[in-house]
């Protein structure tokens, strides 16, 4: 019987290899743990309620940078990032290594965001440009979002019934508070919900992610 691997096989091998050392690459040079798959099973271990929400699986750095450097944004320093379904605070560092004002992570698992603020404050400060870094332990549902012009990321992080939530309370925040909001989706599965709100528009769309923008009167 011959053990020589099938292309198939050697291509997952060296695909599962490159993206172990990148992971890696990531957190030695950061200073931080952000790697690592992660599910919640009980409701003890999250604040708020166990939804459609999906398991923790940080983002590719590389993936990420592509799509934050196609934001329709001049003046990066005129918004707050914010991460909905921020885990262990992967794309926290990346998105601070650009001049947004300040920089926020929604996570509701207990155990996700203990290990993001172990993150935050061990993280190698160097290549930070944004001015704070911060994860709220909150479930997206209910999540107020600040008054300020907002970036919104979201890779995966619940299906559509708490992003039905989500997108309640943005319109709510929005009515009060009118101002620019930019949704960036990575990968996103649920984009449909997100094109359907009022007051929205696609600004772009590639296989990778798709941004959505507020429209300007
Ligand atoms: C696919 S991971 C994305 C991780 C991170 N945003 C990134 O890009 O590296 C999804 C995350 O969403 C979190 N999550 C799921 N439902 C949530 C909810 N209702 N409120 C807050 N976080 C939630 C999970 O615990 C997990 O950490």
């Amino acid at each position: 019987m011959s053990s020589a691997l099938h292309p198939r096989q050697l291509a997952n091998l060296l695909r599962a290899t490159i993206r172990s050392i990148e992971e890696r690459w990531f957190d030695a040079t950061h200073r931080v743990h952000t790697s690592g798959n992660a599910s919640v099973r009980n409701p003890s271990e999250v604040v708020g309620q166990i939804r459609d929400g999906e398991a923790y699986v940080p983002v590719r750095a590389a993936n990420a940078r592509v799509a934050l450097a196609d934001l329709p944004i001049h003046d990066l320093s005129a918004f707050t990032f914010v991460d909905l379904g921020s885990g262990k605070g992967r794309m926290l560092f990346i998105a601070a290594e650009l001049p947004f004002q300040r920089v926020l992570g929604v996570e509701y698992s207990t155990a996700l965001h203990q290990q993001a603020l172990q993150n935050i404050a061990s993280h190698r400060r160097s290549k930070q440009r944004s001015q704070t870094i911060e994860s709220i332990h909150a479930d997206a549902a209910e999540f107020e979002f600040p008054n300020e012009n907002l970036v919104l990321y979201l890779f995966n992080p619940f299906g559509p019934e708490v992003i039905t939530r989500v997108l309640a309370n943005l319109r709510q925040s929005l009515l009060r508070h009118p101002r620019h909001i930019i949704v960036l989706l990575l990968w996103p599965e649920n984009s449909h919900l997100f094109s359907e709100v009022d007051g929205f528009r696609l600004h772009r769309k590639t296989r990778r992610y798709h941004i959505y923008e507020t429209i300007h009167p």
